[in-house]
């Protein structure tokens, strides 16, 4: 286990304006449909984090270039055939599912061989869920189990599929959608709702796709094969990231924030919708749409009322990444919280559903678990004593940023592993919770 921080004070009153780096499904999705557009296309505040520039690499080793200018990252592509030309290449997914699997989409009409790999935490993530779908076109794969590492070998040959994605995945969605964009003919797509930034991107990118919004899934049909043009995105702020400020600053006392220019896409918004149901007051300033996507400002204040939620699942989609953080809320709100059909949680970097009641456990919290549903007991005067040590499991950024927030806020003397988890996702973390007054020991 490497570079703990040490945190044994809670954190004084703030009031102050922050801003977060960019959105990593936006980053990752812009980095590999630029490899697809005819021409230069310039990325703005690209989240600069281990998985985005994973994905720069991976499509270098795949014969696109990209260039880091001042404030924009350039990538130069010849449209939808420019990552063919290397035989034997490997990959290097690192820590990200969504990297790995939404290659995969693209590298289907590829027929030389790509080996495709990850660290020890990708390494042992389900990727049949994304290599059935894409048998389907007529893609091979050579593969151990369903993990990686494995070899895609793709086809001149593609073949529009039916697909019924019944997970919730966008990656899964979107990694069938990339698949679609080198198919002839027509592929349809039922998926369950989630987030939807590769439907707006193409839309925006005038690539043929209709889609059909129903209560719990949505129908997508994606006309393949037609050439689009380079493009220029600046990529918003990442709501994944905001969670945690949103978080310390309502379990913190007589504090507020206002965190600027964040996407607040309705797929990707249900912490928000959950928060405010728990007593929250969080607001939006000056709302823009950009894009397709809806970017603006978020403000919260400190709450003494916090009241537990009976959440429904509905909304487990749009708060994937964040039950972690909501959890913590839970534990400290009256009454008792109930969160169900929670088994995705456990795809994740790490088993996250299994380590945060083991966390919320060790805090004291007392928690009830029958198989994907909990209930967390909420405690309004939960204040710890003692001493906590969080190992960094499968090097999870988001146990680890979780960890940092429950020690500024609940009190305690904490040690927690690793802070280079948090290269993965937000690399200004520390930095940023250092501005607003965190005392944390770094060595
Ligand atoms: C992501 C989708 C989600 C999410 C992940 C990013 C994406 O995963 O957890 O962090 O960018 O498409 P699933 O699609 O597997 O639920």
């Amino acid at each position: 286990m490497h570079n703990p921080v040490k945190i044994s004070n809670k954190i004084k009153k703030f009031n102050e304006k922050i801003s977060v780096s960019g959105d990593k499904s936006i980053s990752i999705r812009c980095v590999l449909l630029a490899t697809q557009a005819i021409g230069i296309s310039r990325i703005y505040n690209l989240l600069e984090s281990e998985d985005v520039l994973n994905a720069l690499k991976s499509i270098k080793r795949l014969g696109v270039n990209y260039k880091k200018k001042k404030n924009f990252y350039e990538i130069e592509s010849f449209g939808l055939r420019s990552l063919n030309k290397l035989n034997r290449v490997v990959v290097n997914a690192g820590n990200s599912g969504t990297l790995a699997r939404l290659i995969l989409g693209i590298l289907v009409d590829n027929d030389n061989e790509v080996t495709l790999k990850g660290d020890n935490s990708l390494s042992g993530r389900d990727f049949t869920r994304v290599i059935e779908p894409l048998k389907k076109f007529g893609v091979n794969f050579i593969v151990k189990k369903k993990n990686l590492p494995l070899i895609i070998k793709g086809t001149k040959f593609l073949r529009p599929i039916n697909y019924y994605e019944k997970l919730g995945s966008a990656q899964c969605k979107s990694a069938v959608m990339l698949a679609a964009l080198k198919t002839p003919g027509i592929t349809k797509i039922k998926a369950k709702k989630s987030r939807n930034h590769t439907e707006l991107m193409f839309k925006e990118l005038e690539i043929p796709i209709k889609v059909i919004k129903e209560k719990y899934y949505d129908l997508i049909e994606i006309r393949g094969l037609t050439n689009f043009n380079s493009f220029e995105y600046r990529v918003p702020g990442d709501l994944s990231s905001s969670a945690f400020f949103l978080v310390l600053t309502l379990l913190s006392k007589e504090s507020k924030i206002r965190i600027t220019n964040v996407n607040i896409n309705e797929t990707r918004t249900g912490i928000i919708k959950i928060l405010n149901r728990m007593n929250a007051k969080i607001v939006y300033k000056n709302k823009k749409k950009y894009k397709g996507e809806i970017v603006s400002d978020i403000l919260v204040k400190s709450v003494n009322n916090l009241k537990g939620i009976r959440c429904p699942k509905s909304l487990n989609s749009s708060a994937i990444d964040e039950f972690l953080i909501i959890f913590l809320v839970a534990a400290k709100a009256k009454g008792i919280s109930t969160f169900s059909d929670l088994g995705e949680l456990n795809k994740k970097e790490s088993p996250r559903l299994n380590i945060a009641i083991k966390l919320l456990k060790m805090m004291g919290i007392k928690i009830l678990r029958k198989n994907n549903d909990i209930k967390i007991y909420g405690n309004p005067k939960l204040n710890l004593k003692g001493k906590f040590i969080v190992k960094n499991y499968n090097k999870d950024h988001r146990i680890f940023m979780m960890s940092c927030i429950a020690a500024l806020t609940f009190g305690g003397n904490w040690k927690i592993f690793d802070k280079d988890s948090t290269y993965t996702s937000f690399p200004h973390f520390l930095k940023i919770i250092k501005q607003l007054g965190a005392d944390i020991i770094e060595n």
